[in-house]
């Protein structure tokens, strides 16, 4: 198993879903996890959950000084930081014609600026000199909806790919400026998370689909492993890019999507 023992870990959105699942995983493999959300309640029972060493800080990934604290918090209560995962991100479904600006916004501010902010910070702390100071992993969620085009997630899939080349762009600033971060996204494929189920009723809402289940159907059609995926798929990803046998694996986008996106 991948072994992340002394390893410390700021995992975004990370009270539920996704997020909370990477960062299950990640304290499996022996990291110390700082689990950072909006949601206090639920984010602080999956930290407790973690056990002891592990914590909680409250964010807005839209916040710059939000980050500010919730970095130097995480580094000050694990002593360190050397794994950033930008996962808090949110979906808002519609048609093109129907666009909402305010909608538009908040998709563009929580899942590209506040990828953005992350990257900051994370940089600004585990650069030489920097808080934690060591170098470290940042790792991206993007979508399958950076690489396919699929109905009614137009804006939240522009978002995505602007993660995607946000995540090259701070590879290569990294590596040119000698911060030590290797920094990687990964293109996760539908999973029946909030997030996904809800997709799958407002595509179907919308009329493009029969059902919440056809549209659920349609994805496992055109996925080659004939299924959809799970949090252990996107954690067990994670898990591997933020160590160390992906030493020389930076600055790209991983598809765990099934086949999906290809
Ligand atoms: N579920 C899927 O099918 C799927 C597919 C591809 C990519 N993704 C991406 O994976 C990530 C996690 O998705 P999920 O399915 O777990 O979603 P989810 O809605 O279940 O969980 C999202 C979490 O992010 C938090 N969050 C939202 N806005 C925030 C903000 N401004 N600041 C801090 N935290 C915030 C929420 O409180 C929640 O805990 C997202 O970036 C999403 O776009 C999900």
């Amino acid at each position: 198993m991948t072994d992340l023992n002394g390893r410390k870990a700021l995992v975004t959105g990370a009270a539920q879903g996704l997020g909370e699942g990477m960062a299950r995983a990640l304290a499996s493999a022996g990291a110390k996890v700082v689990v950072a959300d909006l949601q206090q309640d639920l984010g602080l029972k999956v930290a407790e959950s973690l056990g002891d060493g592990h914590g909680f800080v409250s964010l807005d990934v839209t916040d710059d000084a939000g980050w500010q604290d919730a970095v130097s918090q995480a580094t000050g209560l694990l002593g360190g930081l050397d794994i950033l995962i930008n996962n808090a991100g949110i979906e808002i479904t519609s048609l093109l014609v129907d666009l909402d600006a305010g909608a538009a916004r908040k998709q563009l501010e929580v899942n590209l600026l506040g990828t953005a902010l992350g990257i900051k910070h994370a940089f600004r702390a585990m650069r030489p000199g920097g808080a934690a100071g060591n170098g470290g992993g940042g790792i991206n969620v993007a979508s399958v909806g950076a690489t396919i085009a699929f109905p009614a997630i137009g804006v939240y899939s522009a978002t995505k790919s602007g993660v995607d080349r946000l995540t090259r762009v701070a590879a290569m600033e990294s590596g040119r400026l000698g911060y030590g971060v290797r920094v990687n996204c990964i293109y996760p494929g539908l999973v029946p998370t909030a997030m996904g189920a809800g997709l799958a009723s407002d595509v179907a809402r919308l009329g493009l689909f029969g059902s919440a289940e056809e549209a659920v159907g349609a994805v496992v059609g055109l996925t080659p492993s004939g299924r959809l995926g799970e949090v252990a798929d996107m954690a067990s990803a994670v898990v591997f890019l933020a160590s160390d046998e992906a030493s020389f694996i930076n600055g790209v986008g991983l598809p765990v999507d099934g086949g999906m996106g290809m």
